[in-house]
C-alpha cells in the first residue's frame, strides 16, 4: 500500500476546501488500487469532506491532531470519540504541535485513545527519539528545519532513520517535509518508502495531483 497525504494545516476556508475537491474531482483519476490519499484538513471541515470526497477512489479523510483526553469537561478539545465517525486516520505528533508544548506522553495518549476507537494513526516523528518503544503502524519522518522550507531532507538521510527505526513487519514507513513533484521522484527509487506527507504543495490540488501521478 502507498500513501499520500495532504495536510493543510491551518490553511483553508470551508470555501476553499469546496473549491479544492471541485478541482480535484476535475482532474483526478487513479485506478492504482494499492493507493491511499489521505486529506487532513481542519477539525470543523472534516464532516463535510468526508462526504465531497465520496465517490473518488481511494480517497478518505484524517484529523490533524487528536485530545490526550479520552473525554470530558475539557473545553476545546477534540477527542477521538468525536471523530470516530468521521476519520479514518489522524495525524499525530506532528512537530509543529510538539514545537508548541505537546509532550511524548501526550503523543502515546492520543495514540491510544486513537487505537481505542479504530482510527488509524500517523505518527510523525522529528528524529529516531521520537519514536515510541513497542510502536507499531504508520511513521513519518518530517525533519523540521526541511518542513515548509523548500530543503527536503536528502534521501540517505531519511533511509538512515529508516534502518535505525527497525520498524516491526506491519509498519509503514513515510517521508514528509518540502516533498513536490520535482523532488519526490527520489525517495520513489527506495521500496521502504511507501509515501508522502505534503504540506505546501498539497495546498493547490492540480500540484498535488502532479506528486499523485508520480507515485
Ligand atoms: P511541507 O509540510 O510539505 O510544507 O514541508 C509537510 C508537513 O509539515 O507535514
Amino acid at each position: 500500500m502507498k500513501y499520500l497525504i495532504a495536510n493543510w494545516k491551518a490553511h483553508k476556508t470551508l470555501k476553499d476546501v469546496e473549491e479544492w475537491v471541485k478541482v480535484f474531482r476535475e482532474n483526478y483519476s487513479s485506478d492504482q488500487s494499492d493507493l491511499r490519499i489521505i486529506l487532513a484538513a481542519s477539525a470543523p471541515h472534516l464532516s463535510y469532506l468526508k462526504k465531497a470526497v465520496e465517490g473518488l477512489n481511494h480517497v478518505v479523510v484524517a484529523a490533524q491532531s487528536v485530545s490526550a483526553e479520552p473525554e470530558g469537561s475539557f473545553t476545546g478539545e477534540v477527542t477521538a470519540k468525536a471523530l470516530e465517525s468521521v476519520v479514518d486516520y489522524c495525524i499525530v505528533g506532528h512537530s509543529e504541535r510538539r514545537a508548541r508544548g505537546e509532550s511524548k506522553e501526550q503523543i502515546d495518549a492520543q495514540i491510544k485513545n486513537l487505537q481505542v476507537v479504530g482510527i488509524i494513526p500517523i505518527l510523525c516523528i522529528r528524529n529516531v527519539e521520537d519514536f515510541p518503544v513497542g510502536y507499531s503502524g504508520i511513521v513519518a519522518y518530517e525533519q523540521p528545519d526541511a518542513i515548509g522550507t523548500g530543503n527536503n531532507t536528502a534521501v540517505e538521510e531519511v533511509m538512515d532513520v529508516y534502518r535505525k527505526l527497525n520498524l516491526s513487519q506491519n509498519s509503514t514507513f513515510l517521508y514528509g517535509a518540502s516533498v513536490d513533484e520535482n523532488n519526490c521522484n527520489e525517495y520513489l527509487e527506495y521500496p521502504e518508502i511507501k509515501g508522502f506527507i505534503v504540506g505546501t504543495a498539497s495546498l493547490d490540488p492540480r500540484q498535488f495531483i502532479k506528486i499523485l501521478e508520480k507515485i
